[in-house]
């Protein structure tokens, strides 16, 4: 899909439909024939969030989409109001769409307006047999059409976009083509960009790197892992170096504590933290901000096997904390543990991690929230305004020494669950903070966001939940 913005009247363009945004008690600014206002006077039209009218003037299609109230328009209601309007325009055969943005906005409502629609607009269909005509589901272009020149903005916004459905396409990329070496793969692409490096180690890397407790993930697995270590420096880099860690679980059966068939299929996307991270890589780096990112991402499959790691087996970590496993499906912070000392040994100075790590997430918050823990209240404040500002919603749960107990093992340093299974979320969260040294530290739990149908504008499949949050907190370090 093209996007572009321009200043010219969406009249002008050569957009077949156009979508007009419905402000409470506002006129339609460049009417024809007085027919938009007609259709506003007649109650056709309406401001209520969401509410379509569809009329046709000047040889186009208008949409009418309802925006509510001025004072109370944010990104967040033009992305969801972009998506159901980019619906009605597609049922209606548009190709080339233009969205006129409300007079007298910043440019965060242009920016929602690109994203509501290329997130709405985009397709998975590699694996279809016979794929439609246009991959973006019958949009050829997007045009942004304002008083004044955004170009900026939406050039800004179509790039963080383009990373976030990047991050997408990996989700839903089945494990039988997304192995962890295939994640490694798309990682190096990224080294082509400037200013980022790429290393990928293998197994032998876990080894060397002293990382039992990521390698005993992978051992049950025919897949070599992957640990993927990105580094970023912006031109005139400023504030902390901002350290990314990913869970990349191409696939979880489980292993030996394996799952249930419900479902199953949906653990393909246990990669989900991986790929925001690697998203957020890329657009940093297109975006060239002036931040130091130091990302790490650890692509394993968890599978049974003769080789399999066994409940009651220990393991010790990168950093000399052993660990009794107790249940082969808590995975995720076996991997976790040695990515984020692998972070914090290559200089983070503030971490986040990002994981689709507990099913206990989803009972608490459903598909709305993530869940952030946090070491600190600074850094958990400067990540929930972030997530404010680009409707990835985070809840904050708690941290507390009771949950660190429950992992007291009588055999090792720690153990991996408590089979008690309370407090779910929060104790595997003690369980990563024991990896993460002294720096201020955040992890962020999308296992109820990073797919199932949270947002309009991400109904099916991955969401790419975490790429635009990454980026907003990056520009926020660079502030
Ligand atoms: N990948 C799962 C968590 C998950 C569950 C993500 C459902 C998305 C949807 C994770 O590795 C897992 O299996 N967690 C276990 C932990 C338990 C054994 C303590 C869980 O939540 O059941
Ligand atoms: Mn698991
Ligand atoms: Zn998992």
């Amino acid at each position: 899909m093209i996007v572009e913005s321009t200043t010219e009247l969406p009249q002008d363009t050569d957009a077949d439909t156009v979508v007009i945004g419905v402000l409470d008690g506002e006129k339609v600014h460049h009417d024809i024939d007085g027919i938009l206002n007609g259709l506003v006077a007649a109650g056709e039209a309406k401001a209520k969030h969401r509410h379509l009218a569809v009329a046709h003037a000047g040889a186009k299609r208008w949409v009418l989409v309802g925006l509510g109230k001025r004072d109370e328009l944010d990104p967040e209601k033009v992305r969801i109001a972009a998506a159901s309007a980019l619906g009605r325009a597609r049922e209606l055969g548009a190709e080339r769409l233009c969205w006129e943005v409300p007079h007298k906005v910043g440019g965060e409502i242009a920016a929602a307006v690109v994203e509501g629609t290329m997130l709405t607009a985009y397709r998975f269909d590699r694996f279809k047999s016979k794929p439609p005509e246009n991959g973006n589901g019958g949009l050829e272009a997007l045009l942004v059409s304002a008083h004044d020149d955004l170009s900026g903005v939406v050039a800004e916004a179509e790039i963080v976009t383009r990373a976030v459905n990047a991050a997408r396409n990996l989700q839903n990329t089945p494990a039988n083509a997304l192995t962890p070496t295939a994640v490694a793969d798309a990682a190096r692409v990224l080294g082509e960009l400037d200013g980022v490096t790429v290393e990928v180690e293998g197994r032998a890397g876990l080894a060397r790197l002293g990382m039992g407790s990521f390698a005993c993930v992978a051992q049950g697995s025919a897949e070599e892992p992957a640990l993927i270590t990105l580094r970023y420096e912006g031109p005139d880099a400023q504030g902390p170096t901002l350290g990314l860690v990913g869970k990349a679980v191409t696939f979880d059966t489980g292993g030996i504590s394996i799952k249930n068939a419900n479902r199953m299929s949906d653990m393909k996307m246990d990669m989900s933290g991986g790929a925001a991270v690697l998203g957020a890589i890329e657009a940093i780096a297109e975006l060239k901000l002036p931040v130091r990112v130091v990302a790490v991402v650890g692509a394993t499959e968890n599978m049974p096997s003769g080789n399999a790691v066994k409940p009651g087996d220990v393991v010790t970590a990168a950093n000399g904390t052993t660990i009794e496993i107790i249940n082969t499906d808590a995975e995720g912070r076996l991997v976790l543990a040695d990515c984020l000392t692998h972070a914090v040994n290559l200089g983070a100075e503030r971490l986040v991690d990002i994981a689709t790590l507990t099913g206990s997430i989803i009972t608490a918050l459903g598909n709305t929230h993530a869940g952030l823990f946090a070491s600190e209240d600074d850094w958990a404040a400067q990540i929930t305004a972030a997530a404010t500002t680009t409707g990835e919603t985070v809840w904050r749960l708690p941290l507390h020494a009771d949950y660190a107990k429950a992992l007291d093992s009588d055999t090792a340093d720690l153990m991996n669950v408590n089979e008690a299974r309370k407090a779910g979320s929060s104790v595997a969260a003690q369980f990563l903070q024991r990896f993460t040294g002294d720096v201020p530290w955040a992890h962020l739990d999308i296992a109820g966001t990073a797919w199932g149908a949270g947002k309009p504008y991400a109904s099916k499949g991955g969401s790419g939940w975490g790429v635009r949050l990454f980026v907003e907190l990056a520009r926020s370090l660079a502030r």
